[in-house]
């Protein structure tokens, strides 16, 4: 089985961790009083991007601006399908500048940047999963901004209701596996409100469920590029459950990053 899954080539849009720190608590992982190892993040997100650029993938990088410590957070900075750039709307006003930095580096790069009116994280909260949109909400994202990015990408967007605020981010609770109609996703029902995973349910019946622990190592906020998973290593029964449907689980430790509540997922942007 694990022939028949097959990676894509995928562009990464990143920021280097040069300015990273925990400065302010903006979620339950944010302690400012416990020291970040600045070293250890600036090698492991080295050995994070080393690892998409060994599996063929292309790394773009945004320059990081000084009293920004969450820039590093790109996934935060936009949605872009068809190259086409939903931009971001902080809920944290520490992270609101964050977004003209990115609206530069699309403008540069010959984007046009739409820029939301409600609150908008991104793909922390906005993750395409095949036919639909996926999207987070209940700490960042709003519900209006959900219906905004239906109407600008005429995509259907699928309401999701975040209930524990450890996973404030769609992103922490759930990420994609591979691209097309049929698109598979894992997850962590745990996160998400009765409803909300009811709805997970019917629209992925075989989704890889994650348990709780692997869920609170940051195993689901990983990267699939279809066939390889950036996972964290932490996860060690998710990755297993991964391997056994045929995905290769390439292990990348963001562990100091887990103290700003983000990891490899959150460092990522695609560019589609
Ligand atoms: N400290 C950042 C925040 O709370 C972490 C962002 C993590 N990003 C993500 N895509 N989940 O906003």
């Amino acid at each position: 089985m694990s022939e028949s899954r097959v990676p894509s080539r995928r562009r990464y849009l990143v920021c280097e961790p040069r300015h990273f720190t925990v400065q302010y608590a903006i979620n339950p992982w944010m302690h400012p009083d416990r020291p970040v190892d600045i070293d250890l993040a600036r090698g492991q997100w080295a050995e994070l991007i080393g690892a998409y650029r060994t599996h063929g993938h292309t790394v773009d990088t945004v320059e990081p601006v000084t009293g920004l410590p969450d820039m590093v957070f790109a996934a935060n900075s936009a949605l872009v399908l068809e190259g086409r750039v939903f931009g971001s709307f902080f809920h944290a006003p520490e992270r609101r500048p964050e977004s003209s930095a990115y609206d530069s580096w699309f403008k540069a790069a010959g984007y046009d940047v739409h820029r939301p009116e409600s609150v908008c994280e991104g793909e922390g909260d906005l993750v395409p999963a095949g036919r639909w949109v996926l999207a987070g909400t209940g700490f960042r994202t709003t519900r209006e901004a959900h219906r905004e990015v239906q109407e600008f990408f005429g995509v259907p967007v699928i309401s999701l209701q975040l209930v524990n605020p450890w996973f404030y981010h769609l992103d922490t609770a759930l990420f994609v596996l591979d691209e097309g109609h049929d698109a598979n996703i894992a997850y962590w029902p745990g996160a998400f409100s009765p409803g909300s995973r009811e709805v997970l349910a019917r629209l992925y019946p075989d989704a890889v469920l994650a348990t709780r622990e692997d869920a609170l190592a940051f195993g689901l906020n990983s990267v699939s590029d279809g066939r390889h998973v950036f996972i964290s290593p932490r996860a060690e029964e998710l990755a297993a459950r991964l391997a056994r449907q045929g995905y290769v689980p390439v292990p990348v430790d963001l562990s100091e990053f887990h103290k700003a509540g983000g990891g490899i997922k959150c460092c990522t942007q695609e560019i589609r």
